[in-house]
C-alpha cells in the first residue's frame, strides 16, 4: 500500500445540542476514527443515514473544527497538522483539497456562466495572471472534464443533471487539488447517467493522480468504484479494508448486515 496522503488518529467532531452554559451538552458526530487514505487511492466511505460520513469528509476539510485527536495530510511536498493550522497553512490547504457536492443543482450559481463557474476559484486564489491565462485553464479542465467547450458561455441551468455535475467537476479540479472528497456525489443522478460520472471521476483520479475520498451509502456503488472502503456506523468506522477484502471476508456485523441487504454484487478490480 503506498503512503498515505490523510492519516487520522481518534479524531473526534462535536456539535452542540443545546444546554446552558455551566451544562454544555454535545453530540459526537465523529467518534474516535483513524484511519489512512492512501496516497492515489478512492477510498470509500460508506454507512447508514446520520453515520458521520458527511461530517468526517468537512473535518477532513477544515469546514468543521476538530474536537480532539490528531489528523495530518502529507502529499509529499507539504506537510499539515489539520487541527492545528496557521492562515497560511490554511491557505495553502484550501488549494489542494476540495469538495464534489452531492447536489450539483444547488452548488452552481445560476447567474454565472460555466466559464465563470470553473474561472472563480483559480482567480480567487490568484493562481493566473491574466484572463487569457485562466481561460486557458478552465478550456483545459473542462475538456478533462469532458465538458463540450462551446458549452463555457451558457449558463448552469441549460444543462442536464450529468452535465451540471461534470460542471462542479471541473470547478473542484481548477486549482489543481490532491486531495478530493466526493459526498454522494451521483447520488442525484439517474442511474443511467450515475456511470458516466463514476468513470469520470475514475478517469480523472488516474490521470491527475488524485486521491479520492468517496462517501455513499450504496455499498454497490462503492464495490464497483473504490479500491478501498470504510464503513461507519454512528461515527466509528467499525471496518476498513482494500474492497475486494472486506466483501470477502466482512467482519463486523454491521458490514455483514449492508451486505446481505444486496442481492449480488460485482466487485471491482
Ligand atoms: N451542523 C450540525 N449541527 C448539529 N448536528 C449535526 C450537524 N451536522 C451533522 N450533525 C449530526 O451529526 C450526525 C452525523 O451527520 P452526518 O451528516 O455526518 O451523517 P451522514 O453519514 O453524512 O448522513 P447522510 O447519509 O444522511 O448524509 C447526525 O446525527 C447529524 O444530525
Ligand atoms: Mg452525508
Amino acid at each position: 500500500m503506498s503512503e498515505p496522503l490523510i492519516k487520522t488518529q481518534d479524531l473526534r467532531v462535536e456539535f452542540p445540542i443545546g444546554g446552558g452554559v455551566f451544562n454544555r451538552r454535545v453530540m459526537t458526530a465523529v467518534d474516535g476514527v483513524s484511519l489512512e487514505i492512501p496516497k492515489g487511492s478512492f477510498f470509500g466511505v460508506v454507512g447508514e443515514s446520520g453515520s458521520g460520513k458527511t461530517t468526517l469528509g468537512r473535518a477532513l476539510l477544515n469546514a468543521v473544527p476538530i474536537a480532539s485527536g490528531s489528523a495530518h495530510y502529507d502529499d509529499g511536498e507539504l506537510q499539515l497538522d489539520l487541527a492545528n493550522m496557521s492562515p497560511k497553512e490554511l491557505k495553502a490547504y484550501r488549494r489542494r483539497a476540495q469538495l464534489i457536492f452531492q447536489d450539483p443543482y444547488a452548488a452552481l450559481s445560476p447567474r454565472m456562466t460555466v466559464r465563470d463557474i470553473i474561472a472563480e476559484p483559480i482567480e480567487i486564489m490568484k493562481l493566473t495572471k491574466s484572463r487569457a491565462e485562466t481561460d486557458d485553464r478552465v478550456r483545459e479542465i473542462a475538456a478533462k472534464c469532458r465538458l463540450n467547450l462551446e458549452h463555457l458561455r451558457r449558463f448552469p441551468h441549460a444543462f442536464s443533471g450529468g452535465q451540471r455535475q461534470r460542471i462542479s467537476i471541473a470547478r473542484a479540479l481548477a486549482c489543481g487539488p490532491q486531495f478530493v472528497v466526493a459526498d454522494e456525489a451521483v447520488a442525484a443522478l439517474d442511474v443511467s447517467i450515475q456511470a458516466d460520472i463514476l468513470n469520470l471521476l475514475k478517469s480523472l483520479q488516474r490521470d491527475l493522480g488524485l486521491t479520492f475520498m468517496f462517501i455513499s451509502h450504496d455499498l454497490s456503488v462503492v464495490a464497483h468504484t473504490c479500491d478501498h472502503v470504510a464503513v461507519m456506523y454512528r461515527g466509528k468506522i467499525v471496518e476498513s479494508a482494500p474492497t475486494r477484502e472486506l466483501f470477502a471476508n466482512p467482519r463486523h456485523a454491521y458490514t455483514q448486515k449492508l451486505l446481505s441487504a444486496i442481492p449480488s454484487l460485482e466487485i471491482a478490480d
